[in-house]
């Protein structure tokens, strides 16, 4: 164990797009768990879109992180020393740590981890937060029927690739939109999406009409901007647009326009965006459907791994302009569990 602690801080609100500097490396002591508490050693850091929002200051559904401060983040960890029974030394651990090495949290705050059940860090991408989302919006507000039109923006990435996956298996024909030729591929060949679209290619409108020749029964947005420009025309009546985020929208300085909503009447559209944690307590449901499918090879997924926390704000900064490829996580550790 290491006897300092190192932090990503938030040094000052980026203006536009993030850069390095609206970031600080610190070094601080190791942190000293209290009783009922317990000192986590970070082995994964998940890196997420929602984060933009965090540190921009906007009054939101959650509170911004203060300058100086540690960045938000969940963590897979393990157990380096507990003063709490129901934790012993060397137990898997999911938790809001941040973007630090070390931690000292409540024990109350500690999701326990079975790395036989799943990888590791799948707890932060395909078994977590984000495959999570995919199910609730899908279950509550796109509702897929069998021969419909779903179509995914990032289609390649931790929430998009679940979402094409589940709306698949409820029969649906799914189009995936994603930002170049590799993750075209994979989403079509690996994920099993019917067809993916590369949103840089010249016609969007275009290639989205010979893609969906019925029009598009449920869009699932998750970047905004030009790719919402293009699906909304072709939504069909009664479609249903489930409004996850607009991570190509989260640096803008301004708000952009958005689309003429009369045809929202026209077409009795349905607009819904959604929280994930609002729907928390259905989280066990989504494992215990996730988690057998995962083991069977049914469901699948992709992380793109960047090794060591000072990498965090570069990789952050290439999440917003789509640099990633699958659940962006930080290798904060080895793996235990990897081990050969
Ligand atoms: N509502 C909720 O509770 C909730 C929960 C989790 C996530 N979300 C939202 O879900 C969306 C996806 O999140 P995720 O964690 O799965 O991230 P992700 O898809 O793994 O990564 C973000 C992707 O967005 C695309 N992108 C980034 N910048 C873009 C730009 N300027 N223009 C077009 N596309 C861009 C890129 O994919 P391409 O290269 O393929 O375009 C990038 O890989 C985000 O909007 C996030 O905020 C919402």
């Amino acid at each position: 164990m290491e006897n300092r602690n190192r932090q990503v801080l938030l040094r000052q609100r980026p203006a536009g797009v993030p850069t390095p500097a609206d970031f600080e490396i610190a070094e601080a002591p190791l942190p000293e768990p209290r009783e009922g508490e317990v000192l986590v050693r970070g082995i994964f850091l998940s890196l997420d879109p929602y984060m933009r929002g965090r540190i921009s200051g906007q009054r939101s559904y959650a509170r911004p992180v203060e300058v100086g401060a540690v960045m938000e983040g969940r963590v897979v960890g393990q157990v380096a020393h507990s003063r709490d029974p129901n934790f012993r030394e060397g137990d898997y651990v999911l938790g809001g740590f941040g973007w630090q090495l070390y931690s000292a949290v409540p024990a109350s705050a500690l999701l326990r981890l079975d790395p036989v059940e799943a990888p590791l860090s799948t707890a932060l991408g395909v078994l977590g937060m984000p495959g999570f989302t995919a199910f609730v919006g899908l279950d509550e507000i796109g509702k897929p029927q069998r021969d419909e039109t779903v179509v995914v923006s990032a289609a390649s990435g931790a929430v998009g690739a679940v979402v094409g996956q589940l709306a698949r298996r409820a029969g649906a024909r799914v189009v995936g939109i994603a930002g170049g030729a590799d993750k075209c591929r994979w989403v079509e060949a690996e994920l099993g999406f019917n067809t993916c679209i590369d949103h840089r290619s010249a016609d969007l409108g275009a290639a989205l009409d010979r893609a969906c020749p019925s029009g598009i029964d449920v869009y699932w947005e998750n970047v905004g901007g030009a790719v919402q420009q293009a699906v909304f025309p072709r939504l069909n009546d009664f479609a249903r647009m489930v409004m996850c985020g607009m991570v190509a929208e989260y640096n803008d300085v301004e708000p952009r326009p958005g689309p003429n909503l009369m045809s929202a009447v026209r077409k009795r559209l349905k607009i819904q965006g959604f929280i994930v944690s609002d729907r928390s307590q259905r989280f066990a449901e989504y494992r215990a459907i996730a988690a057998p499918l995962l083991r069977s090879g049914e469901l699948k997924y992709r992380e793109d791994i960047v090794d060591g926390l000072d990498r965090a704000p570069e990789a952050f900064i290439g999440l917003l302009q789509g640099r990633n490829f699958g659940k962006l996580v930080v290798r904060l550790a080895e793996d235990p569990t990897q081990r050969a």
